[in-house]
């Protein structure tokens, strides 16, 4: 698989544990550090430190694992220790994890002593096929979701399929969901050839063809004025859904199990307002809900929704904004959704 060039960094596929011990071997940076959570020490790092064992410049940085140490507590806790291990402006952060690595990670890197270089190692899905790729980092408040952060590119991305070997199911269905709404929004093709696809383990290609989908999108917006809108695809319903599970659920969905939720539901307000056809959202419907399990949404729980998708801070003027399908693999960005509209779709989702 090439190498994807984004904006001035590379995305390695190939040997690419190697190439990030050629990375930090080049000598640029007087130290590293890796940051990894429990589940990245034990699956992921072994391959990391067996590649730049002759190196003695780098110390590692363990976070609980889990979206709740997406936030300010453990940055503070990752700030203190650069500074504790003596991280100076020519440090490099290695994050070896997923999601919550890479934008815990990206975010405390790229404002330590007003910024110093970090590389990502994905190690889910989700994190391979959307959160290393694009430059936003990030951190939640009070379960608002990236409420803080900033756009900060990656110095390289390393993707190694084989860190996905350890990932339980629940987490590659998590990433698919991402991998599905790239096809949705972008590419028709690329949707019929994931539907036909084992998706228990999806393929170098189809990773490669994610990551190329979210690269062209985020090199062409980077700052999210226009098309990388598009991005936000079932993320307005989702965003809302998954705050509501991680504060609600014991058990709380996954990023792309919301995000699958959201889809269903956003599906639905194309249908009814951007002439997305009925055939179109029944595909989409009944893939997604064949791939995800049901999620309970009670009527009674609306209002907080609503309220947390006000929150978001992709609206502007107060106005709920969501991305919508005019067909499968063509989206329309800024679609003003009122409350009876967002009502509607969630209805349509509670009574499938
Ligand atoms: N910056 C962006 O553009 C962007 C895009 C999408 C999502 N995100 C963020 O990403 C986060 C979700 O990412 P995620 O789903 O990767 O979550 P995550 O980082 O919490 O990883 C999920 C779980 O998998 C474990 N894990 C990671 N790699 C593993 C491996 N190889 N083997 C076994 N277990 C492993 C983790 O320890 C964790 O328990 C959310 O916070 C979301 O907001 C950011
Ligand atoms: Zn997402």
């Amino acid at each position: 698989m090439n190498t994807i060039q984004s904006d001035n960094y590379p995305i390695y596929f190939e040997n690419s544990i190697d190439e990030l011990a050629n990375f930090v071997k080049q000598g640029h940076y007087s130290r590293f550090f890796i940051l990894t959570d429990e589940n990245t020490a034990e699956h992921c790092l072994p391959l990391v430190k067996s590649k730049i064992e002759d190196q003695d410049n780098f110390d590692i940085i363990e976070i609980n694992a889990g979206e709740e140490s997406k936030d300010i507590d453990f940055c503070i806790g990752v700030w203190k220790m650069l500074i504790d291990f003596g991280a100076d402006r020519k440090s490099l952060l290695i994050n070896l994890g997923g999601g919550v690595i890479s934008d815990l990670g990206g975010f405390a890197a790229s404002t330590f002593k007003r910024g110093i270089d970090f590389v990502h190692v994905p190690t889910t899905l989700l994190s391979q096929v959307d959160a290393s790729v694009g430059g936003k980092t990030g951190i939640d408040i009070d379960s608002i979701k990236n409420i803080i952060g900033t756009f900060t590119q990656p110095k390289a991305v390393f993707i190694e399929l084989g860190f996905l070997d350890t990932l339980p199911p629940r987490q590659i269905l998590s990433g698919l969901a991402e991998m599905l709404k790239h096809g949705l929004i972008q590419d028709a093709a690329y949707w019929h050839q994931l539907k036909a696809s084992d998706l228990t383990k999806p393929s170098a290609e189809l990773v490669h063809r994610s990551v190329a989908i979210k690269n062209k999108i985020t090199i062409e917006d980077p700052h999210e004025k226009g098309i990388r809108k598009a991005l936000n695809f079932g993320h307005t319903i989702g965003h809302a859904v998954e705050t509501w599970s991680l504060i609600n659920d014991k058990d709380h969905l996954s990023h792309g199990e919301a995000i699958a939720i959201g889809m269903i539901c956003e599906a639905y307000l194309a249908h009814k307002k951007t002439n997305l056809p009925a055939g179109d959202l029944q595909e989409i419907t009944a893939t997604l809900n064949s791939l995800y399990p049901r999620y309970t949404i009670e009527e009674s729980s609306f209002d907080t929704l609503f309220e947390y998708m006000k929150k978001d801070k992709k609206n502007q003027s107060g106005n709920i904004n969501c991305t919508l399908l005019t067909n499968i693999g063509v989206c329309n960005i800024d679609n003003i959704c009122t409350e009876a509209e967002l009502r509607d779709s969630l209805l349509y989702y509670i009574n499938l």
